[in-house]
């Protein structure tokens, strides 16, 4: 059965930032045993955005923001929420979307932080749906900033090529009758936790000289393990989301994968039997960005013309957790 939301409701706008400097694969040869060969033919990335020291998420969050208001055409304080989706939120308290509400000046908005890792984002969205179909809110900013280098251990090749620094931003209300999201699918399965954390720095492990010595403040990742289980979870939730609502995958215009790895998406997709053009693909250029992949890759791709009102489209998300989920819209502008 859909999920289906009591009213219509859709993404009416988006947004993005990313910081300036630009991290080449070559660079990354010049830091740790990698080579840029090796980084395009196992990832499909060529180059991510980093920011400079003393750049958290919030500003990053707060740019993306600020462009997708003015792409709707309207100001800060027309919102009644924000929501903050990332798993590097600039400090671990206060929560950074009120941190965005200040920098954005959204005086009327209250907000939270989100952690689903890299599903944040396609959770938070369905959060705010819901939200805003319950009659109780009307416009709500959805944000998924990250700024991965701040746990990434640049010493370690497994990881550093991997992630960059970017957010995304949407804002949610209500649309035409039959438009905005159509159905979505949210999964949690915490066996998986052992093969994508953070070991410390939380509760369990507070901070000290040893967790720091241990390296335990960055990303732990067992690559494979995790590959296998994001290939097969994010084709079989697409095919779900099209499957109980009648779509063949020729009816998808765009699929919107979370940028992990080209491999992951291309597999993914090809599970759909979906053509290659048909896929979002911004991985080559800004890496894993977490929270920020999907509202970036789909902000491109409607700048580049490649989706109108009324097409089909399909948001497919995979991360720690392990956390996944898809989302059908009908594009609604
Ligand atoms: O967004 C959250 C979800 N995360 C993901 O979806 C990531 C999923 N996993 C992956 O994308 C892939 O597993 C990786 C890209 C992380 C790794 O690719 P792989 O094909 O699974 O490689 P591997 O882990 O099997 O490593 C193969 C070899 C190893 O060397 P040995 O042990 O065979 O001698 C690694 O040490 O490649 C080595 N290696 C590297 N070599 C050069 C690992 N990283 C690098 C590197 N440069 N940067």
């Amino acid at each position: 059965m859909s999920r289906r939301l009591a009213k219509s409701v859709g993404i009416t706008a988006t947004g993005q930032f990313y910081p300036d400097r630009i991290v080449t694969n070559h660079d990354l040869a010049k830091m740790v045993d990698t080579s840029d060969e090796w980084i395009i033919s196992r990832t499909g990335i060529k180059e991510r955005h980093w920011v400079e020291p003393g750049v958290g998420s919030s500003d990053l969050g707060a740019e993306a923001l600020q462009m997708a208001l003015k792409n709707r055409g309207i100001a800060a304080d027309e919102l009644d929420a924000i929501i903050a989706c990332t798993v590097t939120p600039d400090m671990l308290f206060p929560c950074t979307a009120a941190l965005i509400q200040h920098k954005v000046g959204a005086s009327k908005a209250f907000g939270f932080d989100l952690n689903a890792a890299c599903s944040s984002f396609l959770f938070g969205l369905s959060a705010a749906a819901s939200m805003v179909a319950s009659g109780a809110y009307k416009r709500i900013a959805v944000v998924g900033c990250d700024v991965m280098t701040s746990i990434t251990d640049k010493t370690d090749r497994n990881t550093i090529v991997l992630f960059g620094d970017g957010a995304g931003a949407v804002i949610v209300e209500e649309v035409e009758e039959g438009f905005g999201i159509l159905d979505f699918e949210q999964k949690i399965d915490g066996s998986g936790a052992p093969y994508l954390c953070m070991p410390a720095g939380g509760s369990l492990k507070p901070a000290t000289a040893a967790t720091v010595a241990a390296k335990e403040h960055f990303i732990h990742q067992q690559g494979q393990e995790v590959y296998k289980r994001a290939v097969r979870e994010m084709a079989e939730v697409s095919r779900l989301m099209l499957d109980r609502n009648a779509l063949d995958p020729k009816d998808l215009v765009l699929f919107v994968p979370h940028q992990a790895n080209n491999r992951i998406m291309e597999a993914a997709a090809k599970r759909l039997e979906l053509p290659l053009d048909r896929m979002a693909n911004n991985i080559m250029y800004f890496a894993n960005t977490t929270s920020a992949t999907i509202p970036t890759a789909m902000h491109q791709c409607l700048e580049a013309g490649r989706v109108k009102k009324g097409d089909h489209v399909v948001f497919a998300a995979f991360g720690a957790g392990f956390t996944w989920g898809g989302m059908l819209l009908k594009w609604a502008y």
